[in-house]
């Protein structure tokens, strides 16, 4: 399936990203923590897959998000957990970035999981 543009919608600016501290954002009710590290910018689903945490609370290490109640990690690639209490990955969403510099648009489609 080809992806549709419109489907990604501004989570914000790159400028507003602040290197290993997620955002937390909603797009279409969905809450999506988008995370800037390691050269690129990654969006997930803010909500741990083991109870009903936030994860953009947690802390950001070697491309993970740590969840701060029981310690599981996600990879931000791929959504899985690094162990447990959690089993089951997260969703994780499609980033494209437009334009240049801080002023640059940090898009998410929460429409399509990659
Ligand atoms: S709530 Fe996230 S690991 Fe338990």
């Amino acid at each position: 399936m080809t992806a549709d543009a419109s489907a990604y919608v501004k989570a914000c600016a790159l400028g507003d990203l602040e290197e290993d501290t997620p955002k937390r954002v909603e797009l279409g009710g969905v809450p999506v923590a988008v995370v800037r590290t390691e050269g690129e910018v990654f969006a997930v689903h803010d909500i741990c897959s083991h109870a009903n945490v936030s994860l953009s609370e947690g802390e950001v290490e070697d491309c993970r998000i740590e969840c701060w109640l029981h310690g599981s990690s996600f990879d931000l690639r791929t959504g899985k957990p690094s162990g447990l209490p959690a089993t089951r990955p997260i969703p994780v969403f499609p980033v494209k970035i437009e334009g240049d510099g801080p002023g640059a648009a940090v898009l998410v489609s929460v429409t399509q999981e990659s």
